[in-house]
């Protein structure tokens, strides 16, 4: 059995464990990346939490066959650098890979943190009997990982897979973290999500259960808040809700009729919306897809929560691994 420790970098958290070449995972470790923006980048503290990750596990240094890394786009994979996230903010020209490699000295691999975490759902989570799929990841941002038959999507300039910024609204877009306009993460992302439920509560004066929750000393409106709203009847909710399902067809059959992969999976805070939110989006898919595909690509939830990003890392540095022997 070989060990990787996979470590997955967010905006707010960092989390790592050490996962055996058959995905299972050691306790994982959670550091905040929020403090240390604008010293190191975070490069100290990416080490501390490998090294803290190996010592959970009950595993020393030596036994680590192989480390994996990912981080927000955008980037430059090949490189081992971050170069400018939209969500990761000012963080810019980072070589992690290297630093990485050069601290621990061992094999490092290096991927965008969605690509990493539909790597990991394809090895051992909703994707594991697929042979491709494409994964949404609605968070901060809206990420996607494209995987075909084992192979991640890079692209020739680590730009494969960014379909968080998919133009779904060609006039009056949204504006989006990236500075641009009508990407889908300006519309479907969970802080997206807040944002239009917050102008559509300033817009109607109806009663919605939201609007005590936006009116709390600290705003408790949550994306998550919301679909649970829509669940309980608050038509307010469920308006922000369906529209949601809706853009996020728009991306899916985008993806279908590029890709047709056998199945579209979704991660992410929102998913805890549950079987309702799912079907919307299949019938706007339905709606707006060619019937074939539409009719027999799976879509379906993630089933690795807040652990794919670690779980793929994990999965990237085994691949390095398999390709050095
Ligand atoms: C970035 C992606 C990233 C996603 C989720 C997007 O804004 O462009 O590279 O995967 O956010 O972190
Ligand atoms: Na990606
Ligand atoms: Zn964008």
């Amino acid at each position: 059995k070989a060990y990787f420790v996979g470590l997955d970098v967010g905006g707010t958290t960092m989390k790592a464990a050490v996962v055996d070449s058959d995905g299972l995972a050691g306790p994982a470790v959670v550091s905040d990346t929020e403090s240390y923006k604008g010293q190191d980048h975070g490069l100290a503290t990416m080490c501390d939490t490998i090294r803290k990750a190996v010592e959970a596990a009950n595993k020393k240094l030596a036994d680590i066959a192989a480390i994996g890394v990912a981080t927000p786009g955008t980037m430059d994979i090949k490189a081992g650098l971050i170069l400018d996230p939209p969500n990761l903010k000012p963080w810019r020209d980072v070589p992690v890979r290297d630093h990485i490699l050069n601290h621990f000295k061992i094999p490092t691999a290096f991927q965008n943190d969605a690509n990493a975490a539909a790597f990991g759902e394809y090895w051992v989570g909703a994707g594991r009997t697929a042979k491709s799929m494409v994964l949404f990841t609605l968070g901060t941002g809206v990420g996607g990982g494209i995987i075909i038959n084992d192979y991640v999507l890079e692209g020739e300039h680590s730009h494969g897979g960014e379909i968080g910024h998919l133009k779904i609204e060609m006039t009056n877009g949204r504006r989006c973290g990236c500075g641009r306009l009508g990407c889908l993460e300006a519309y479907a992302s969970a802080t997206a999500v807040v944002k239009r439920c917050v102008e559509a509560l300033e817009k109607d004066s109806g009663h919605s259960v939201l609007r005590q929750l936006l009116n709390k000393k600290e705003s408790e409106l949550t994306s998550r808040a919301i679909f649970t709203a829509a669940e309980q009847g608050d038509t307010l909710a469920q308006t922000i809700v369906e529209d949601t399902a809706y853009y996020l067809a728009v991306g899916a059959i985008n993806m279908m009729h590029t890709i047709d992969p056998d199945a579209i999976v979704f991660a992410g805070g929102m998913i805890a919306a549950g079987e309702s939110f799912l079907n919307r989006i299949r019938y706007h898919i339905c709606e707006l897809a060619f019937p074939v595909p539409a009719s027999k690509t799976e879509v379906r939830y993630a089933l690795l929560g807040s652990d794919a990003g670690f779980i793929g890392a994990a999965a990237c540095a085994r691949q390095l691994w398999l390709k050095s022997k």
